[in-house]
């Protein structure tokens, strides 16, 4: 069982340390696991053209590092999705994660990888509306759905404004652990 936990924290913070800790918890469970930084790749944004939906086609026009990404979704039993809250919502290179996922599906929705996956998702904030990070569990689950990946759950903290201040919050690493175990049950 294969669990690829994709980062969108641009400083390695802590919504990066809350995938960290899920994938612990995965691997503790005997998961083989994977973290990809999403930040450190060369990710271009969706340009709309719809190559990957022309006759003869199957993957994405933009060759960069998306392609890699692509295989390792693919061969993922389970994701782990973490983004840190900007202004409300997920950050921008979350954003352009997601439309680029647009490249795995065929015209008719249908998917060109393999579907069945579960998906956990972790959010910070430096605020405390919970209802914000709830949001984007929403919406990472909706649009998971489209990709045959089930929701598995949240884990989510605010007041976190410095880097690694999650790392304070022993709880809330448990927490996560524990989402990652379910992810291999
Ligand atoms: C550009 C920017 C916008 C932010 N907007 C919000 C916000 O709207 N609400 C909030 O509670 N925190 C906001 N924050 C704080 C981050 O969500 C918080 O520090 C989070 O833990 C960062 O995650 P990271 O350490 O993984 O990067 C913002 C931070 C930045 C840099």
């Amino acid at each position: 069982m294969k669990v690829l936990g994709i980062s969108f924290s641009p400083r390695n913070g802590n919504s990066q340390a809350l995938v960290e800790h899920v994938l612990k918890g995965a691997k503790d469970a005997g998961a083989e696991t994977e973290l990809v930084r999403f930040c450190d790749l060369q990710v271009k944004n969706c340009k709309g053209c719809g190559f990957c939906k022309a006759p003869g086609n199957d993957t994405c026009s933009i060759k960069d590092d998306m392609q890699d990404l692509y295989k390792k979704i693919d061969s993922a039993d389970a994701i782990v999705l973490g983004a840190p809250v900007y202004f409300g919502r997920m950050n921008a290179p979350a954003y352009t994660f997601i439309d680029r996922l647009y490249a795995m599906l065929n015209p008719d929705f249908s998917l060109r990888i393999s579907g069945g996956k579960k998906l956990a998702v972790a959010v910070t904030c430096g605020g405390g509306p919970v209802e914000d990070m709830e949001k984007i569990n929403g919406y990472l689950t909706t649009i998971g759905g489209f990709f045959g990946w089930t929701g598995k759950g949240l884990v989510c903290e605010g007041n976190l404004m410095e880097k690694d201040a999650v790392l304070k919050c022993a709880d809330k690493l448990k927490e996560a652990e524990k989402l990652g175990k379910t992810l291999t049950e």
